[in-house]
């Protein structure tokens, strides 16, 4: 039997930093060895907040995919492509847009969301309401099995199944498959200033950082302000810190930190140094292969164009069905 499918993708608007790492990339990875997997830039979902100045997209998606490649997305493994390469996306986002009762996407809530919060960028657009039909194309083009998302993009993966099966219901049993969701577990990082890790806070560890950059930052992290000075006690689960120390420090070594904080026998500098120690130990390698990859963009422009034409492939076959279910087929 075939493996599984599993699509996904990350809007290029801006770099990656460790919340998309632990939240989504690190899953990506591990996800290839037991599923055939479809990883693209979605610069086209990226252009419905961004339409104005279009230049992030361009910039941060190349890069995108020199950091995927850097962290372990295997281009032996895994389909790497660029949404627009892919015109057949915007085709069937067209023709499922003819199905998709306008009163679905209004009540959507992510939607609504994130046009609050976007409220400076003018999102009042048709392309901006029609996001979450483009989203289902991309993932029933492939026949996705399985989409890894985080929880605020369910409603979306949602509304792309009732389209598959209004779009079944209409032109034919089984001609798009519906998706369901592989729910990532974000581990909560916070920012260097407690806040959410955000490019646009302005706190965030990005996964491409020089060891300088990073060790200023891992010390300029907030931790607990029960610890104004060195004497003080603290609680690791008040602390910004010891979230990574979860993520990146060994069990053992663990217990001793929260022991030291607890009695003051640890002060935050030397624990920030533990950390900052684990993250070069597990970023250095990332490092290299993003170096090699910048000094090599050819190879990643090849890897773009193979994955483009095993896209193309697959969604060709798609859309031919879909064409001929729509009676849009070319005669003879
Ligand atoms: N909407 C997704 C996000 O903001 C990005 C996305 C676009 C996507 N198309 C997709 C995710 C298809 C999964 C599958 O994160």
């Amino acid at each position: 039997m075939e493996p599984k499918r599993i699509v996904s993708g990350i809007r290029p608007t801006g770099d990656l930093h460790l919340g998309h790492y632990l939240g989504v990339l690190k899953n990506w990875v591990a996800l290839q060895d037991e599923y055939q997997c479809f990883y693209f830039v979605a610069d086209w979902h990226a252009l419905t907040s961004e339409y104005r100045d279009p230049s992030i997209i361009e910039q941060s998606g190349r890069d995108m995919v020199v950091t995927w490649l850097g962290v372990g997305i295997d281009p032996e493994k895994s389909v790497i492509f660029r949404q627009s390469d892919i015109k057949t996306h915007a085709e069937l986002f067209l023709l499922l847009s003819m199905i998709t009762p306008l009163s679905w996407l209004e009540r959507n809530p992510t939607y609504k969301e994130l046009r609050e919060e976007l409220k400076e960028k003018d999102l009042g657009t048709f392309g901006f309401l029609g996001y979450p039909v483009l989203q289902a194309a991309d993932i029933v083009i492939y026949h996705a099995d399985k989409v890894p998302i985080g929880e605020d993009q369910l409603p979306h993966l949602e509304l792309a199944r009732e389209i598959v099966r209004r779009f079944n219901f209409i032109y034919g049993e089984a001609i798009l498959t519906e998706p369901k969701e592989i729910l990532t577990e974000a581990p909560k990082v916070a920012g260097l200033d407690g806040r959410k890790m955000s490019k646009s806070y302005k706190n965030a560890i990005f996964i491409y950082e020089t060891q300088e950059s990073l060790k200023e930052k891992v010390m300029q992290m907030l931790t607990d302000i029960k610890r104004q000075r060195r004497k003080d006690p603290g609680e690791p689960k008040d602390c910004n810190l010891y979230p990574l120390h979860e993520q990146y420090t060994q069990e053992a070594k663990r217990q001793k930190i929260q022991a030291g904080c607890r009695d003051a026998s640890l002060g935050c500098v030397d624990c920030k140094h533990i950390l900052l120690e684990n993250l070069l130990g597990e970023f250095s390698p990332v490092w290299e292969k993003i170096d090699y990859y910048r000094g090599h963009m050819s190879l990643v422009d090849e890897i773009l164009t193979e994955g483009c034409a095993k896209a193309t492939r697959e969604s060709d076959k798609t859309m031919e069905k879909v064409r001929s279910a729509m009676r849009l087929a070319r005669q003879g």
